[in-house]
């Protein structure tokens, strides 16, 4: 067991996940393979988001059996979302798996792993997942979904590093499956993080982007002190080597003013928010109990345009969802064409198992309608995108 190779699908959470896991294995005494052929151990981080994602791993995996097969010593493990919602059901579709471990769990990946290899040569399949989560928050759940966060090593100190300001979900948007798999909202120390910053600092690391599901509904209470993102950016401004800070992904309901006003005052600070709408009609953002309404998201886009010179926007859009009309749709081209996204990220309901809207809601919009939906958004959107980058040569 000399080399790894993780394979990344999803979003910065796994980018981010698995270079928790490499930094890990790299003080293991592992090393990293260039190609996934050559390694000995390969961890794929899994997605959940939509059935397609899952579908491409499966596939994946498939063809990993005759790597399997002729490398007898070999480990294949998944790990990521899909990890905690298949769990044993890994096996069924990929016999050849050896491991399965929640996103919740990485803190066990090491040792998983060295047991596996020193039980060869006929390994157990092991899974290691956090606890099942209901439809609420749970607070018993909140122990088997461990934060994990374990010194890494820094690759390349030009691009933005990932730091993880929270982990989680309780919005439970009824059509995703990212607060069963990722487990209850919670949100880290403002002095762990500033200690992470301050340490990537003092390697040379001088971009930062903060990740968080809803990382604008960030909110640590200590005693009778509050600090919310816009105090974490005062904050992290105050690190004399960090030139640029950047945050993903912001829930609408919680742009509030402290926070447009510190991305406007603060040099660093990057002044463009990706801002998940999801939809322009209220009927269905109401079936999506996304908790706010469309005339709230014109509010909040006047608000951002008018307090921070030179903002941009970007968003994620999903089409086809439960009972979307045509009227429900073209509230969403009004969304689009009023907010005037630098760009936008569409995407076609797909149904996911355990959520609210896959039990309440049949998908009862035919694939070609979504597909054309899917389309007309984007046409409508790259015009804006085009506008707008004619505007700004311009200027
Ligand atoms: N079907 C389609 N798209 C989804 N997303 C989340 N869940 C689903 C689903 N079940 C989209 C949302 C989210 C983005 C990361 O993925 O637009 O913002
Ligand atoms: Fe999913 Fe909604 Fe949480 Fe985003 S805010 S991760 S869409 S439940």
């Amino acid at each position: 067991m000399r080399t790894f190779y993780i394979e990344t699908l999803g979003c910065q959470m796994n980018v981010l996940d698995s270079e928790l896991a490499g930094s890990a294995l790299l003080r293991a005494g592992l090393q990293q393979a260039d190609t996934l052929a050559d390694a000995d151990v390969i961890l794929y981080n899994t997605c959940s988001v939509r059935e397609h994602a899952e579908d491409k791993v499966y596939s994946a995996l498939g063809r990993l059996k005759n790597w399997k097969q002729t490398k007898p010593h070999s480990i294949l493990g998944v790990i990521g979302c899909m990890a905690q919602k298949d769990q044993k059901l890994v096996f069924q579709r990929a016999p050849h798996v050896d491991f399965v471990l929640g996103p919740g769990r990485l803190d066990v990946l090491v040792d998983t792993i060295q047991q596996l290899h020193s039980e060869r040569p006929r390994p157990t399949k092991t899974v290691c997942v956090s606890l099942h989560r209901p439809t609420n928050k749970h607070v018993d759940v909140l122990e088997s979904f461990r934060q994990y966060n374990p010194e890494r090593t820094i690759h390349d100190v030009t691009e933005p590093s990932l730091v993880r300001i929270m982990f989680g979900c309780d919005k439970f948007c009824s059509y995703c499956v990212v607060p069963f798999v990722r487990g209850p909202e919670q949100s880290r120390p403002p002095q762990d993080i500033l200690n992470e910053v301050q340490h990537l600092a003092d390697q040379g690391v001088t971009q930062i982007t903060l990740i968080g599901q809803t990382v604008n509904s960030y909110r640590h209470q200590e005693g009778r002190k509050q600090t919310r993102l816009a105090d974490l950016l005062y904050r992290l401004s105050d690190i004399a080597s960090i030139e640029w800070i950047d945050f993903v992904t912001n829930y609408p309901l919680h742009i509030d003013d402290d926070l447009l006003q510190a991305v406007r005052d603060l040099p660093q600070v990057s002044k463009h928010l990706h801002i998940p709408i999801q939809s322009g009609s209220d009927a269905v953002l109401k079936r999506m109990n996304r908790n706010y309404t469309a005339t709230q998201c014109r509010e909040m886009t006047d608000r951002i345009y008018g307090t921070i010179p030179g903002a941009t926007m970007t968003s994620d859009f999903i089409v086809g969802f439960c009972g979307e009309t045509d009227e429900d749709f073209e509230r969403t081209v009004d969304l689009v064409e009023y907010c005037r996204f630098r760009n936008s990220f569409i995407f076609k309901y797909s149904p996911r198992p355990g959520t609210r809207a896959a039990e309440l809601y049949a998908d009862d919009v035919p694939e070609e309608v979504k597909k054309y939906r899917n389309n007309h958004l984007l046409e409508i959107q790259i015009e804006i995108s085009r506008q707008l980058a004619t505007e700004s040569e311009s200027e």
